[in-house]
């Protein structure tokens, strides 16, 4: 085992399934005490498992909660920090794509709450842990699509013409906007705030697309030939490598710093979704 991670606490949410399960076991391979997010007791307690066997690293752990509800969230970051002291990397990476409109517990659409709402509120509840943790990291997964996004304040709840793209890539630029935001609003240089863009890969997340774009999401996937290892590899660049600690607000893909959205870079946007977040959260 590499122990290049040794004594680091790295929560990973989304740990149970593709990029975010190929990364919680390269971190298990490194040596951190890896702390999984799921939200299927079964899939939880089987990934554990298999992260310990096939890392020989004892010190993983799954915590249960379904992200898209705030208070699961909130009953997460309770027992989080009563059982972990400290948080040397957060990753907030559950993510979903939803075909048809649905809403989480709080009455909000889907893909708002548990893709942008979760990481924010997530992060903003784990703050003072991570800054007691300095040197710290957070990584935001998002994804290409946010290219395409824009954030429809007028609308959030996407209630009238809803489109799972649509909904998808709101989110996905929401995910970089909150990332450039918090860079702003924490200027400590020892919190590494970074986002990413994993790429095509064959995930489940393809999956809920509708047969016709499964099929295409299918080819596409198939034709980029890349695991959830590949797509995983500038999360784990961005979690563990020494010189990335040092980063801060950039966008990678490929393991490579790159430009993200002109929107994306828009501070008035960046600080419009952070107060509508907050309200959104109870936060303020
Ligand atoms: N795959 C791609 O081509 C691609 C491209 C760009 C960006 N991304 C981004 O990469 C991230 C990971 O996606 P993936 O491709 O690895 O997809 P995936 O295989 O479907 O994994 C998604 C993970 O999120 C978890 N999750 C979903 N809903 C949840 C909820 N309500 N509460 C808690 N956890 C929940 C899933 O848990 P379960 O095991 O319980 O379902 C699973 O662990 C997402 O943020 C996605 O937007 C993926």
């Amino acid at each position: 085992m590499d122990e290049k991670m040794q004594g680091k606490i790295c929560l990973v949410t989304g740990a149970t399934s593709g990029v975010g399960k190929a990364t919680a076991r390269a971190l298990a391979q490194m040596g951190a005490t890896v702390v999984g997010v799921g939200r299927d007791q079964t899939r939880c307690t089987e990934t554990a498992e298999e992260i310990q066997q096939v890392s020989g690293n004892p010190k993983i752990e799954f915590l249960l909660a379904d992200l898209s509800d705030q208070v699961k969230v909130r009953q997460l970051v309770d027992v989080f920090k009563s059982r972990y002291a400290r948080l040397d990397v957060l990753i907030n990476n559950a993510g979903a794509f939803f075909l048809r409109r649905k809403v989480s517990a709080q009455g909000i659409e889907m893909t708002w709450a548990l893709n942008h709402l979760s990481y924010f509120l997530l992060t903003n509840l784990l703050l003072d842990q991570i800054l007691d943790s300095a040197p710290a990291r957070i990584v935001n997964v998002a994804s290409g699509v946010h290219y395409r996004g824009k954030i429809h304040f007028d609308e959030l709840n996407l209630s009238r013409g809803y489109n799972g793209w649509k909904a998808y890539s709101q989110s996905k630029l929401a995910n970089i906007l909150f990332t450039y935001e918090l860079v702003r609003r924490i200027p400590d240089p020892s919190i590494a705030i970074n986002t990413l863009t994993p790429g095509m890969i064959a995930t489940r997340i393809g999956q809920n697309t509708g047969p016709i774009v499964k099929q295409l999401v299918r080819l596409v996937q198939s034709t980029s030939g890349k695991t959830p290892e590949d797509g995983a590899e500038s999360i784990i660049y961005l979690a563990s490598a020494d010189e990335a600690g040092e980063f801060r607000g950039k966008f990678f893909r490929e393991v490579q710093a790159v430009r993200s959205s002109e929107t994306s870079y828009d501070e008035n946007i960046s600080r419009m979704l952070w107060e509508v977040s907050e309200r959104m959260t109870g936060l303020s």
